[in-house]
């Protein structure tokens, strides 16, 4: 039986994070910016281990009641497994804990399954900024989940 838990980041997770980082993001995160997660004063940001391995990551930051998702990521090889709604389900759980009143996020337009995970949890499409992302000029949805302290993990 294989072992789920989350862990807040630590130094030592972050060349795990990298490998798994350059491999599922178009545009991956520098080692820099998962650094500043390290003692962000208004972020969470959890690694995802199965039986001690890091096959996911994600976090939020805390803007007054808004929980802003920087990133979610499971590695190639454990997609498709249930990781990543875990993952945000954590998260939605850790950020309605310290109060968070509701949450956000920016996805690529063309990302279906990041969009449908984040349907499944509960977001809808608020707005379309135009050619937002640098590399490929795609367009970016804003999701919000309101009323998050109402809010229940969906059932598996
Ligand atoms: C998006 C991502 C985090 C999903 O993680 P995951 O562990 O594969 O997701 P889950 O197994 O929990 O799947 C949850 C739901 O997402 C949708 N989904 C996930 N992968 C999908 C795929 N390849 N095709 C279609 N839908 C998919 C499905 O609705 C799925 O539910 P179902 O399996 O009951 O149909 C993962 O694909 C990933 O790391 N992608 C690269 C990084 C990224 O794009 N992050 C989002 C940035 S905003």
């Amino acid at each position: 039986m294989s072992t789920l838990r989350f862990a807040t980041l630590e130094e030592a997770h972050i060349p795990a994070i990298l490998d798994i980082e350059k491999l599922v993001n178009t545009a991956p995160w520098s080692e820099r910016s998962f650094r500043n997660e390290l003692d962000h004063p208004h972020g969470i940001f959890l690694v995802a281990l199965l039986d001690g391995n890091i096959v996911g990551y994600g976090g939020f930051w805390m803007v007054i009641d808004e929980a802003h998702i920087t990133t979610v990521a499971v590695s190639k090889s454990h997609q498709r497994e249930g990781l990543g709604t875990k993952l945000v389900i954590d998260l939605l759980r850790r950020a309605k804990e310290r109060g968070m009143t509701c949450s956000t996020l920016e996805v690529r337009a063309g990302n279906e399954s990041a969009i449908k995970l984040y349907e499944k949890m509960g977001y809808i499409v608020a707005a379309r900024r135009k050619a937002y992302y640098p590399d490929n000029k795609e367009d970016a949805l804003v999701m919000w989940l309101h009323h998050l302290q109402d809010w229940e993990a969906p059932k598996a």
